[in-house]
This record gives structure tokens, C-alpha cells and sequence, in this order.
């Protein structure tokens, strides 16, 4: 008897879900050393548009010091080599950044002009913040907890990252289709994969798969019931400042100005962004609470965007910056982000990453606040259980669906 040579048995790879799981995913499987477009095909089925849920519209904070600690640091660092390779620094604005933990005071900004600004700085002078730091209310910094620096932690724009890692995988013979899952199946006799259904303009079409990865992002449930995620909602702005942000990610508490002046003030994530292919201007990303006021609805472009939301964001971040206050929101956004705690206050767990015991059924889902960051080593570690049966580059024992999976 002989071996068969590695890689060399036809594989019909489909990817369910073009979020920045499955576009990192298809594109690992395109540069993977077993690859062949002439015996392999690879399809990334998206339901919308490619990026058009949370991987388009998350911050984008990448940091080795992210959770799981057994994908995190594989991943930071393929995040680098992706933007070496690629040129990510230009075309995604991949570059490292530090990031900190801070308690800011809120401020009524009309009545600080800048000139006043520059002089009032009786709190600042009592708390050691980063001289570069220079674009916060001068009193506003209560205190400052660095979390992360440049060796660690970085950032990219997600929906250039996501979209270029689509477009580089097609490069290499990877296809897209747009059309909605409705259904993976499988033989009784054999318990192995062979099609995916799926809906396209009104019409039940069929694909014939050995190979189906399911990275749907908070919508995999809805495709596979085994697989329960709860999906919170978060708002977020784009906004472009008056001028240029140095790269500090904070994540701030507000307190809200003794005089009442402002109430029940947010405290959003702020992530100053330098420009990129789909901005050639810096910008400001900034994104609050997460709430679960209104159920995962059927597409990322039914997700419904409230208003006052994104004003509450505005009005926090506008609070504790001149150059921020002076700034124009451009975008103005909401997403879901899939999530396999029950309870806030659980510890993180997941993402959920390998085999789901039908033969040819793969799961990548469930990366919760850090799938923009974890995508490249999900997508490598996917490839390499592809193509080679078990991942070699990461082990991810922990994050085996087995784990995860409830019963029917
Ligand atoms: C406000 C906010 C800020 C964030 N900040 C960060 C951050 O700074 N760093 C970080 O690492 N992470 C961050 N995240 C988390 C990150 O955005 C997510 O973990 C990640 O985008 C999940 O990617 P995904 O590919 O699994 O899902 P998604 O991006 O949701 O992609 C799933 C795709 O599947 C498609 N789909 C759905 N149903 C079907 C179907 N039936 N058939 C075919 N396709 C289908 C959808 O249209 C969608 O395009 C943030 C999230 C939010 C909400
Ligand atoms: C309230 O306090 C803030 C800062 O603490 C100040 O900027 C603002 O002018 C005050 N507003 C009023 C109405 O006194
Ligand atoms: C499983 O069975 C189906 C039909 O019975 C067949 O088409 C498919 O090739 C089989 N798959 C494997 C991996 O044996």
C-alpha cells in the first residue's frame, strides 16, 4: 500500500462568513504549502458584504497581552509580518501604539478655549501622563495606567484589514460568493460533510463541499444550533479631528464635571487612527457600552444604528479634547460581536477553533472583544487543520469546540 502525498486529495473548501475569520481563514488556506488551486477550491460564501458586521466597524487594538493566551501572542505577531508582507501599514494602518488605562474628569469645552487650556493644568501637573500624550483636556487626566506599548500593542483600520485579506486570497484563486447559508449537510451513513445550502436573490442553491468552515460571527447559531453565542450590540463614531492624534489607545472612566454641567456622562474606548487606503487622513474611532436592547437582527445590514447612541459617544469624547471637540463625526455605526460567555462577569472564554466531530465540519467562531487581533492565527491555525489534519503552530486544545457545543 502506498501513502497518499500530502494535500494531494481534491478539496471543495467553504467558508461561511466573510468577517476577518473567514477572509483570514481563506487566506492562510491560499498560502498554505499544500495549496493547489488545480486540485483545491476555496469559496468564502458571504451573506452582505465582506467586513460588513463588527470586522468592519471594531476598533481595531491589537496586543500581545490579549486573551487566549495560546492564540494571542501567534497572532500579534503574524499581524506584524502580514503588514511587513503586504504593505498593512499604508493600506490597513497597521502600526504600534500604546495604550492606558485612565480616570478623565469631564469638561464643558465651550467654555475652555484653547488659550484658556493652555494654563490650566492644575491636575495634570499631579499625575505622570506621556508628554506626547498632548491631546487631552490640560486638567482633565485624574490618573494614568499604561497597559500597553509599542512592543506589545498595535492597531489596524479592520475593514481595510479584512477587505485586503479577502482581495489577497482571491489573488490566489479563492472565490466569493454572495449568498446566505441556510443549511450544511451531511451524510447519515458516514457522518462527513457534503454540500452547503445557501439563498441567493430569492433562489435555494446548493454547493457541494468536503470542507465547511463555519466563522458567521454571532450569526453561526442561526446556521448551526449547536453552536449558542449571545450577541452584544456596540455603538461606535468615526470622527475627524481638528488635528492629528499621537497614538495612544485609552481606555478611560469619565467622571462627570461636579457642576452638573454634563450628566450621565459615557466612557468610550478612543482610538486615535492614522491614515489608511480608505481614509488618507487621521482619525478618531471611539465606541461605548455594549447593550443588548435589540436581538441579533437576520443581516449585518439590517443592524439598526441609533442615534442618540452615537451622540452620547460623541458628546464623552468631545469632553476630554479640544482637538476631538473641534473635529467632524464621519461615521456614525453599530455591530454585534460574537460572544460564548453566558454571564458578563464570567471569565472570557473561547473563541471556539477546530473540528466539530461531523467529518469536514470545521467551527471559528465566538472571538468576542479580540477577533480583529486573533484573526491571523485562527485563520493559520483553520489552515493547518485543513490541509494537515491538526494545527501545529498554536496548540488550541483549549479552544475545541468539544468544549463549547451544546446538544441538539
Ligand atoms: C464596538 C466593537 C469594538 C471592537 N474592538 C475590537 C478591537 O479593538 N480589537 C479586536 O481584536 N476586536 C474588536 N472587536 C471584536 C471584533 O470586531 C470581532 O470579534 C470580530 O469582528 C468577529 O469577526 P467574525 O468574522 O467572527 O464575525 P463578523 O465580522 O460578524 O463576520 C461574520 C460574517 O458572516 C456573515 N454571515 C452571517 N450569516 C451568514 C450566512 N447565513 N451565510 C453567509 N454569511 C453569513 C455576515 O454577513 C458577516 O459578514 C470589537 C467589536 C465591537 C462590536
Ligand atoms: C462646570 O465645570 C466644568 C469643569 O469642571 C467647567 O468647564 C464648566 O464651565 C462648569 N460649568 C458651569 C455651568 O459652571
Ligand atoms: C460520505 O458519504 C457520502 C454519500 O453517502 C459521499 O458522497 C461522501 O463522499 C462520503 N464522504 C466521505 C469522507 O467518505
Amino acid at each position: 500500500m502506498t501513502l497518499k502525498a500530502p494535500g494531494s486529495e481534491p478539496k471543495n473548501i467553504i467558508i461561511i462568513g466573510g468577517g476577518v475569520i473567514g477572509c483570514s481563514t481563506a487566506y492562510f488556506l491560499t498560502r498554505h504549502e499544500y495549496y493547489n488551486p488545480k486540485i483545491h477550491s476555496i469559496v468564502i460564501l458571504e451573506a452582505s458584504k465582506i467586513a460588513g458586521g463588527s470586522s468592519g466597524k471594531a476598533g481595531g487594538l491589537l496586543a500581545e497581552w490579549a486573551t487566549p493566551k495560546c492564540l494571542a501572542p501567534l497572532s500579534f505577531k503574524t499581524h506584524a509580518a502580514l503588514a511587513k508582507k503586504h504593505g498593512g501599514d499604508e493600506i490597513w494602518g497597521h502600526r504600534s501604539v500604546y495604550c492606558a488605562d485612565v480616570e478623565l474628569q469631564a469638561q464643558d469645552v465651550r467654555n475652555v478655549g484653547p488659550a484658556d487650556s493652555a494654563k490650566n493644568d492644575v491636575i495634570a501637573q499631579s499625575v505622570e501622563v506621556p508628554s506626547e500624550l498632548d491631546w487631552l483636556l490640560p486638567g482633565s487626566v485624574k490618573s494614568y495606567k499604561e497597559a500597553g506599548n509599542p512592543s506589545n500593542t498595535a492597531q489596524v483600520n479592520p475593514y481595510m484589514f479584512t477587505k485586503t485579506l479577502a482581495e489577497l486570497a482571491e489573488d490566489k484563486g479563492a472565490k466569493i460568493i454572495i449568498g446566505s447559508a441556510t443549511a450544511v449537510d451531511y451524510a447519515e451513513d458516514n457522518q462527513s460533510i457534503v454540500s452547503v445550502q445557501y439563498s441567493q436573490n430569492g433562489a435555494i442553491k446548493s454547493l457541494a463541499a468536503t470542507d465547511i468552515v463555519l466563522s458567521a460571527g454571532p450569526w453561526t447559531s442561526k446556521i448551526f444550533s449547536r453552536v449558542h453565542l449571545k450577541a452584544p450590540r456596540g455603538h461606535s463614531v468615526v470622527i475627524k479631528p481638528s488635528r492629528n492624534l499621537s497614538p495612544y489607545v485609552l481606555f478611560p472612566t469619565i467622571a462627570t464635571p461636579p457642576n452638573g454641567s454634563l450628566e450621565n456622562i459615557l466612557s468610550p474606548e478612543i482610538y486615535p487612527r492614522p491614515g489608511d487606503r480608505l481614509h488618507d487622513f487621521d482619525s478618531v474611532y471611539a465606541c461605548g457600552p455594549d447593550d443588548y436592547e435589540v436581538p441579533l437582527p437576520d443581516t449585518s445590514e439590517s443592524v439598526a444604528v441609533d442615534d442618540q447612541s452615537c451622540n452620547d459617544v460623541w458628546t464623552a469624547v468631545k469632553s476630554i479634547s479640544q482637538v476631538i471637540h473641534d473635529g467632524e463625526v464621519i461615521t456614525k455605526q453599530a455591530c454585534y460581536r460574537p460572544q460564548i460567555r453566558p454571564h458578563e462577569e464570567d471569565e472570557e472564554v473561547g473563541p471556539m477553533v477546530g473540528p466539530t466531530g461531523i467529518k469536514g465540519l470545521w467551527l471559528a467562531t465566538g472571538h468576542d472583544e479580540w477577533g480583529i487581533q486573533n484573526a491571523p492565527g485562527t485563520g493559520l491555525v483553520m489552515s493547518e487543520m485543513i490541509f494537515e489534519g491538526a494545527a501545529h503552530s498554536a496548540n488550541c486544545d483549549s479552544l475545541d469546540p468539544k468544549h463549547f457545543l451544546k446538544g441538539d
